[in-house]
């Protein structure tokens, strides 16, 4: 028999029979377009192909069939889905069974500046454009599912993902992932919010069990993946690889099925993360949809497919067909999965995407002009006007790639522009000399396999070019390697590494007008501030680095970005590392969140510990007036919505922008409340003298605590605070309020 040909021919009648589902019931739909007739429609369709598939084509399409795949059905025309990290670029084509990189010469793309830059912007509109800019390159890439954004809250200076999230307010984090979640879904390219949830560290992230209070769950570190599950319809999700209350979160009973599946009525798939898949029963009635990367190396230690061996392929068909577990449960998923797939690769309206184009870079350049954060400027030593001098520019990160490494963030850009390049296309008159300083070796592991350069000779070199030149710019902070800004574990100091406090000491002795620029995803402590004339904070900004920190250096652009977390001055002023290691890391596995609901600036304004840098500041060239707020009531009901109006004025000499952040208190609760808490921001652009009317809309509701005595949220009647300014502890105006 020419299987070939039956083959083709099986093929064939299969898509005349898919694209028969796919369109003959789409005159009725055109005819009564109504949303709800609509998903009516789409879901007979659904149940049509699942009466047409085999029970081992459904188990298969809930594992992977390689590293970043899992598989279609064939015969039937469904294809397979393809998916790829991650929140600030499309990543490099990796091989089918290893997490080498494929080699391709057409995966390169343009990178996005990391996510705590992104939240620094306060902008959202600018998140939607990042969002649907990234999906339109995602498309390109012929992705279905992007690995990305996550929301997981940044509770801990250490942690070494905390770059790819979008810092410790649950707020701001969610106002801002719901933009980006249906930016990137325009596009017919899922997004898949991660690390659902509590994935706050990296260290032990395999094992670590956390224990917390259900308000914190409720009001700190579920509101994002409820934003982008409610607000967002994000069509994916990924579950985390700790475990929550003893089970691990690919497979949490509490998490997914109740509050996701139910409470939150996701209709989408929940997709492991890459091995955090652990049991065959609890992945099939724990919520799992797709397992995937189970195995270190995609092999694992089996000779024949070793993806048959994962949790959700032979295990759960034997389970299913013994009787032990219902093929409604697999029904259910391959429901998910194709509802997904209508979505994405066989939606009949997708575009095409593009890659690489102008309008995303200059996406990129605008996020990072927006996020950089100017955190010091005694004497105005910023912007740098002067052409005519000599820039002495020290430290590697003037230089150093900050899309390599990271982990699975890692990208591959087209080009990815350096400070030192940035900064020597825009000074074109001025003399700038480079000096590394110090050096931390090639490789993601540079920081335990030190560089071969000589550290003594890179130092006196820094002192010489710093000694001769009119300003000093440093380049430091952290970079991507393991035990820095990294995945796979938490940096393991909070000062700068590889000698910079020395340096910098060393630096200041020769020449005292130094600005520091801080590469980053965290916070770091800074001995040497009261010597140094300027901070920046400048993240990890992608391909326009240098172009966005030009802009901003020079004022061309003038800052506007805002912290999305505090600085500690110190380590123990952190709310995790308050409580010893019981709180963080854990001990044997185990770590409660002892701090509770005070996490970030909550902790920091409630127990009158100041930080260093509040969350929510950050300086500007032009300076702002905001006069006249007041709220239209004094007095609500449960169900109002409280505005907050003001006028804010530029009075400055440059335009610029400027963050107004309403915060809410409550004096006297029947339990602990933060002293304040960000309920509503406006990021507004001004024209030197300009004025404007900023109106922020609260809802009444949102004041609610999560009440663990009912598990519900409970809004307290009685006096609240009101608290308007630009930053947590900079506050313009105390309004009171009542809510009757
Ligand atoms: C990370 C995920 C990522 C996945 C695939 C995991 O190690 O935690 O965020 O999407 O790998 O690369």
């Amino acid at each position: 028999m020419n299987t070939k040909k039956t083959k083709t021919k099986a093929l064939k009648i299969a898509l005349v029979l898919i694209s028969f589902l796919i369109n003959a019931p789409k005159t009725f739909a055109q005819n009564n377009d109504t949303k709800s007739q609509k998903i009516d429609v789409l879901e007979s369709k659904i149940d049509s192909i699942i009466s047409l598939l085999t029970l081992k084509e459904k188990v298969d399409m809930c594992h992977a069939q390689s590293k970043f795949s899992s598989k279609g059905v064939e015969r039937l025309g469904i294809p397979e889905i393809w998916m790829s990290d991650g929140p600030h670029g499309v990543r490099a084509e990796i091989s089918w069974d290893s997490w080498e990189y494929a080699g391709w010469t057409n995966d390169s793309i343009t990178a996005f500046p990391a996510l705590t830059c992104l939240a620094a912007t306060f902008n959202p509109i600018l998140s939607g454009e990042y969002g649907y800019n990234l999906g339109e390159e995602a498309r390109y890439r012929k992705k279905d599912i992007l690995l990305g954004p996550g929301v997981n809250i940044y509770r801990t200076p250490l942690n070494g993902r905390n770059f790819e999230y979008m810092g410790e307010d649950p707020f701001l984090a969610s106002t801002m992932v719901v933009p980006y979640i249906k930016g990137v879904q325009k596009n017919g390219v899922a997004a898949c919010v991660k690390h659902y949830a509590l994935n706050n560290q990296e260290l032990w992230r395999n094992e670590v069990s956390v224990e917390v209070s259900d308000r914190a769950l409720y009001e700190i570190y579920l509101p994002a993946f409820k934003a982008a599950v409610i607000d967002g319809g994000v069509w994916s999700i990924m579950g985390a690889y700790n475990k929550f209350r003893g089970q691990y979160c690919c497979h949490n009973e509490l998490l997914l099925n109740n509050i996701l599946k139910k409470d939150w009525a996701f209709d989408g798939v929940v997709v492991s993360d890459w091995s955090g898949a652990h049991d065959t029963y609890e992945s099939a009635l724990f919520g799992l949809d797709i397992e995937m990367g189970t195995g270190t190396d995609g092999l694992g230690s089996s000779t024949a497919n070793h993806y048959d061996n994962y949790y959700l392929a032979t295990p759960f068909l034997k389970s299913i067909k013994s009787g032990e577990i219902d093929e409604a449960v697999v029904n259910d998923k391959v429901r998910r999965i194709l509802r997904l797939m209508y979505r994405t690769n066989m939606s009949s309206n997708r575009p095409l995407g593009r890659v690489n184009n102008k309008e995303h870079h200059d996406i990129a350049r605008k996020v990072a002009q927006e996020g950089i954060v100017l955190l010091k400027n005694k004497n105005n030593f910023f912007p740098v006007k002067d052409e005519n001098i000599t820039i002495a520019v020290i430290g590697e990160n003037a230089t150093r790639s900050m899309t390599a490494g990271g982990g699975s963030s890692e990208l591959k850009p087209q080009f990815e522009i350096s400070p030192l390049a940035g900064l020597k296309a825009r000074y074109k008159n001025a003399t700038i000399v480079h000096a590394m300083g110090y050096a931390t070796g090639p490789s993601v592991y540079d920081a335990i396999i030190p560089s071969k350069l000589n550290a003594d000779s890179l130092r006196v070199e820094a002192i010489k070019v710093a000694k001769n030149a009119d300003i000093v710019l440093f380049f430091g902070g952290l970079n991507k390697s393991h035990l820095q800004d990294c995945e796979g574990a938490d940096r393991k100091q909070f000062n700068l590494p590889f000698g910079q406090d020395e340096l910098l000491n060393d630096i200041l002795s020769v020449n005292k007008n130094v600005g520091y620029i801080l590469m980053s995803g965290n916070a770091v402590e800074m001995p040497w501030l009261n010597q140094v004339n300027g901070v920046m904070q400048t993240w990890y900004l992608g391909s326009m680095a240098g172009q966005g920190i030009a802009d901003v250096i020079s004022g061309d652009v003038n800052p506007s970005g805002k912290l999305p977390f505090s600085f500690p001055v110190k380590l123990k002023d952190n709310a995790a590392h308050a409580f010893g290691e019981s709180s963080y890391p854990g001990i044997n596995y185990t770590q409660t969140y002892k701090e509770d609901i005070l996490v970030g600036y909550r902790w920091h304004e409630t127990k009158k510990i100041d930080p260093l840098y509040a969350f929510g500041y950050g300086l500007s060239y032009t300076n702002f007036n905001i006069t006249g707020i007041k709220t239209d009531k004094k007095t609500y009901q449960p169900n109002d919505k409280i505005k907050v109006t003001c006028q804010i004025t530029n009075t400055g000499n440059l335009d610029g922008a400027e963050v107004i952040q309403v915060y809410i208190g409550k004096p006297k609760s029947e339990v602990k409340r933060a002293l304040k808490e960000l309920k509503g921001f406006q990021k507004i652009h001004l024209k030197v003298g300009e004025q404007k009317n900023a109106e922020l809309t609260i809802d009444a509701a949102d004041l609610a605590f999560y009440d663990e005595s009912i598990s519900d949220w409970n809004l307290e009647k009685g006096d609240y605070k009101i608290y308007i300014g630009n930053a947590s502890n900079s506050i313009n105006k105390i309004i009171n309020i009542n809510i009757k």
